[in-house]
């Protein structure tokens, strides 16, 4: 299989670039979408600090349908447009949630989730597939390193 040690105080750069590699190399070939965010979602639950879940929700319909992913088990349909992940799937953007109690109509799967970050996933065709959605035990635990990296991981896997 595979072997991924993340470098010991590096910068979260470092860390993304060494996830982007691993996520890269445990997917390499495989074209089931399914099994790729399993293993995506289990890669990133184990490697990114402070984490209280990790997974992905799929599009189907007028819904997003929960996927594989790695924490407590969580609310298994979303409508597009309700809540974070509803809102990134509806406007095809990136949602970053410092405060998920600010955030007008957050569905709360866990009251440990203090902070939340959903990116949106497109096929090579361009078509919204699913949602990647991320929740940190901590505030404002999600920036615009993680989105950047979270963006450009998902394309090259699953846009690609
Ligand atoms: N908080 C999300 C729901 C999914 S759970 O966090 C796993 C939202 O508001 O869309």
């Amino acid at each position: 299989m595979f072997r991924f040690i993340p470098a010991r105080g590096g910068s979260k750069s470092d860390l993304h670039a060494g996830l982007r590699d691993a996520a890269l190399a445990i997917t390499d070939g495989e074209r089931d979408a399914v099994a790729n965010m399993a293993n995506l979602a289990a890669l990133l639950w184990q490697f990114l600090p402070d984490l209280n879940w990790a997974g992905f929700y799929r599009r189907i319909g007028d819904e997003l349908v929960l996927g594989p992913f790695a924490g407590k088990p969580a609310c298994v349909r979303i409508p597009v447009g309700g809540g974070v992940c509803g809102r990134a799937a509806a406007e095809g953007t990136t949602q970053i949630v410092p405060d998920v109690d600010a955030f007008p109509g957050h569905i709360a799967c866990d009251s440990r989730s203090a902070s939340e970050i959903v990116v949106p996933v497109f096929d090579a065709a361009g078509a919204l597939i699913a949602v990647f959605d991320v929740d940190g035990t901590t505030p404002a635990a999600f920036d615009e390193v993680d989105q950047a990296a979270l963006e450009q991981l998902l394309g090259k896997v699953f846009g690609a």
